[in-house]
C-alpha cells in the first residue's frame, strides 16, 4: 500500500526521503520515486522495489534540502515509470504524491484536457497535479490557495504532499480519510503516511484529522482546515519503537484495526451517499449499471470472514432490494456446475484479492458468462483487476491475520450496494433515505462499543478458561454468530461453533452444561421474543450466558449472567454493530491466554494456494 514521505530543512533530503521510503516498505508497495527542490524540481522513478530507485539515483548529483516521496501501490494504471509518484503538472512546476483515491478523476482529466493540460500518466493522482496548475493560472494567490481550491472539487480520499519550485520553502500538505502525520524538528519539518518514517528524526508529531491541510517550513507548520480557519494543534511526544509505531501506539495490529473501524466505515461510505435521492453512488458500477438493472439472481463467491460477510449481505440484498441471492465458498464453487445465466451477476468478496479460491471461483463464472463484481481491499489486486466491475472497501491495509476492519467494510459496502440494488428497483425514496442517514450513524455508534472495551476485557477474562462456546444469532445475525465463533477460534484456540439460534435445539443444545458458555446476540428487533425463548432454552440446561443487546434493555440482564449493550440501528444495519463486540470479546480472550493475537498458529493472512 502507498506510503509518503516529505522534508524542508536544512540538511540534504534524499538520502532522508531513501531512508524514509524504505521504513515504509511494510506496507507493499510496486514502484517508488522521489522529486527533490533546488534550482528548479527533479524527479525521479522507478518501478520495482526501492534499490532500483537507488540505482537510477547513483552518481547523480541531488543536493536539496526540500523533497518529497512515494511508494506506490498500483491502482489506476500499471506500475510501470510513468504511473509512479511524484506526479508533475504540464511544466513540471509542481510535484506532488498522493494516497486514496479521486474517485471524480476521469470528469475531472477531461476538463483539464479540454483546457489545453497535457497528462502523462493513467492514474487519478495526476488530474490533481494539473488542477493545481490550472487554479495558479487562474489566479489563486499562493500553493496553499491552489491546493485548498483543488480539493474543494474532488471526490474521494488523500493524503496529500505537493511542492512547488515557485513556492521553494514550503511542503503543502492535506488528509481525508488517509492519514499524514507531521514530524517537527529543530530547523526542520517532515511528512509521512505513517510515523515510523520519521521516527528516526523527531518523535515530536502532529496527526491530522480529517479535512485539514498544513503548510511546513523548516521553522514549523501551520494548520487550517479546507475552509480555511486556523486550527490550533500541539505536538505530541511519542515514545514509540518502530514496530509500535507501525502499530500507532497499540500493543497488537488487531486492536490498531479494530479501533480503526469508526473511520473505516466513514471511509468506506465517503463520497458514495446521494441524501436528497437516497442512492448509493458507486462509481466503480457506473458502467454496469444498466446490466445490473436486468440481473435476476446474484451469487456471491468469497472464503473465511469474506463469506460470512456474503451471508449478511444475502439477508440484506434480498430483504430490501428483492434480488435472489445465493453465497457460495469459493472453493466449492468451481467443482460444482453452477447454473450460470446471462442475467446472473457473480460478486466476489476479498479482502486480500489473492485467495486462490476465490480467484478461481471467479473466473469459473466469468467463463460461463456471468457479470462479475468485486468487492476487494486491496487496489490492483488479481480480483480487482479481473472482475468487470466493482466497489473498493478503502479500509486502508489490514496487518492482522483475523479480519476485523476489512470485515466490517465489506459489510458496510454490501448495504451500499443494497441500497444500490434496491433503488434500481422497488425501494423507495423514503427508505433509501433512511438507510443513507443510518449508515452515517454507524461510525459514532461503533466509537460508542469501542469505548466499552475495558468491560469487554474483564468479562473476556472471566471466560478466557472455556474450552467450548456456542454463539448465537438470528436473521441477519445468523453470520454475525459464525465470524465471533470464527474471531475466537482463530487467535484464543477456543473451541467455538456459530449457530442460527433456531437451529440451537435440533443439536448442538446436547452439548449444553454449566462449563458451556454461550454467547447469544438479541438485540430488541423483529426476532428478539424468539431469541428470548433460546436463551430460556440454554439457561434450562445450567448454559452461562453473555448475552448482547441493544441499549436500553432492562430484562435480558434478569436472565443473562454478563450483558454487553450496543445502540440500536436498523435490524439490516445491526450485524455492523453486532460484530464488534465479538472481535473485542475475541482479542482479549487471547491475549488474557498469552497468545499473540497478530500471529495465530497456522494460518496466513492471504491464502494464495488451494
Ligand atoms: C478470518 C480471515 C479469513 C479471510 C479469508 C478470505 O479472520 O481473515 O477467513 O477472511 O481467508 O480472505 P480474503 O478476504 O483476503 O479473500
Amino acid at each position: 500500500m502507498c506510503g509518503i514521505i516529505g522534508y524542508i530543512g536544512k540538511r540534504e533530503a534524499l538520502p532522508i526521503l531513501l531512508e524514509g521510503l524504505k521504513r515504509l516498505e511494510y506496507r507493499g508497495y510496486d514502484s517508488a520515486g522521489v522529486c527533490v527542490s533546488a534550482q528548479g524540481l527533479t524527479t525521479v522513478r522507478s518501478p520495482g522495489k526501492i534499490k532500483n530507485l537507488e540505482e537510477k539515483l547513483a552518481g547523480r548529483s541531488l543536493s536539496a534540502s526540500v523533497g518529497i516521496g512515494h511508494t506506490r501501490w498500483a491502482t489506476h494504471g500499471p506500475p510501470v515509470e510513468k504511473n509512479t509518484h511524484p506526479h508533475a503538472d504540464c511544466h513540471g512546476r509542481l510535484s506532488l504524491v498522493h494516497n486514496g483515491i479521486i474517485e471524480n478523476y476521469s470528469e475531472l482529466r477531461r476538463k483539464l484536457e479540454s483546457q489545453g493540460h497535457v497528462f502523462s500518466s493513467d492514474t487519478d493522482t495526476e488530474t490533481l497535479a494539473h488542477l493545481i496548475e490550472q487554479l495558479l493560472s487562474d489566479g489563486a494567490s499562493d500553493l496553499p490557495s491552489a491546493v485548498r481550491a483543488a480539493l474543494k472539487q474532488v471526490r474521494g480520499t488523500y493524503g496529500l504532499a505537493v511542492i512547488s519550485q515557485d513556492y521553494p520553502d514550503v511542503i503543502v500538505v492535506a488528509r481525508l480519510g488517509s492519514p499524514i502525520v507531521l514530524g517537527i524538528g529543530d530547523g526542520e519539518s517532515f511528512v509521512a503516511s505513517d510515523a515510523s518514517a520519521i521516527l528516526g528524526h523527531t518523535r515530536r508529531v502532529v496527526f491530522l484529522d480529517d479535512g485539514e491541510m498544513a503548510t511546513l517550513t523548516g521553522d514549523g507548520y501551520q494548520v487550517r482546515s479546507l475552509d480555511d480557519s486556523p486550527i490550533q494543534k500541539t505536538p505530541e511526544e511519542v515514545d514509540w519503537s518502530d514496530e509500535q509505531a507501525q502499530k500507532n501506539g497499540q500493543p497488537h495490529f488487531m486492536l490498531k484495526e479494530m479501533l480503526e473501524q469508526p473511520d473505516v466505515v466513514r471511509n468506506s461510505l465517503r463520497g458514495r451517499l446521494d441524501l436528497g435521492d437516497g442512492l448509493a453512488v458507486l462509481g466503480g458500477l457506473r458502467d454496469v449499471a444498466d446490466r445490473l438493472r436486468q440481473i435476476d439472481r446474484l451469487i456471491i463467491v468469497a472464503c473465511g470472514s469474506a463469506y460470512y460477510a456474503g451471508l449478511v449481505g444475502e439477508y440484506m440484498i434480498e430483504a430490501n432490494a428483492g434480488v435472489p441471492v445465493e453465497v457460495e465458498l469459493g472453493s466449492e464453487f468451481r467443482y460444482r456446475k453452477p447454473i450460470i445465466t446471462p442475467q446472473t451477476a457473480v460478486l466476489a468478496i476479498s479482502q486480500s484479492g489473492e485467495t486462490a479460491d476465490t480467484l478461481a471461483a471467479l473466473r469459473e463464472a466469468k467463463m460461463k458468462g456471468a457479470l462479475t463484481l468485486g468487492i476487494v481491499n486491496a487496489v490492483g489486486s488479481t480480483i480487482a483487476r479481473e472482475t468487470d466491475a466493482g466497489v473498493y472497501n478503502h479500509a486502508g491495509p489490514e496487518v492482522g491475520v483475523a479480519s476485523t476492519k476489512a470485515f466490517v467494510s465489506q459489510l458496510t459496502v454490501l448495504a451500499l450496494l443494497t441500497l444500490f440494488l434496491g433503488r434500481q428497483r422497488q425501494m423507495s425514496v423514503t427508505y433509501g433515505n433512511k438507510l443513507a442517514q443510518e449508515l452515517l450513524h454507524l461510525p459514532d455508534m461503533i466509537q460508542k462499543i469501542l469505548d466499552q472495551r475495558q468491560n469487554i476485557e474483564l468479562l473476556a477474562k472471566r471466560w478466557a478458561g472455556a474450552s467450548d462456546m456456542l454463539y448465537l444469532g438470528r436473521n441477519y445475525l445468523a453470520p454475525i454468530a459464525f465470524e465471533g465463533a470464527l474471531k475466537l477460534k482463530e487467535v484464543s484456540y477456543i473451541h467455538a461453533e456459530g449457530y442460527a439460534a433456531g437451529e440451537m435445539k435440533h443439536g448442538p443444545i446436547a452439548l449444553i452444561d454449566p462449563g458451556f458458555p454461550c454467547l447469544v446476540m438479541c438485540p430488541e428487533d423483529s426476532l428478539y421474543e424468539k431469541t428470548k425463548s433460546n436463551i430460556q432454552e440454554l439457561k434450562a440446561r445450567g448454559g452461562p450466558i453473555i448475552a448482547l443487546t441493544t441499549e436500553d434493555n432492562q430484562e435480558v440482564s434478569q436472565f443473562a449472567d454478563d450483558v454487553i449493550f450496543m445502540s440500536k440501528t436498523i435490524e439490516m444495519l445491526q450485524p455492523i454493530l453486532s460484530v464488534i463486540p465479538l472481535q473485542l470479546f475475541a482479542y482479549y480472550v487471547a491475549v488474557s491466554k498469552g497468545f499473540d493475537p497478530d500471529k495465530p498458529r497456522n494460518l496466513a493472512k492471504s491464502v494464495t494456494v488451494e
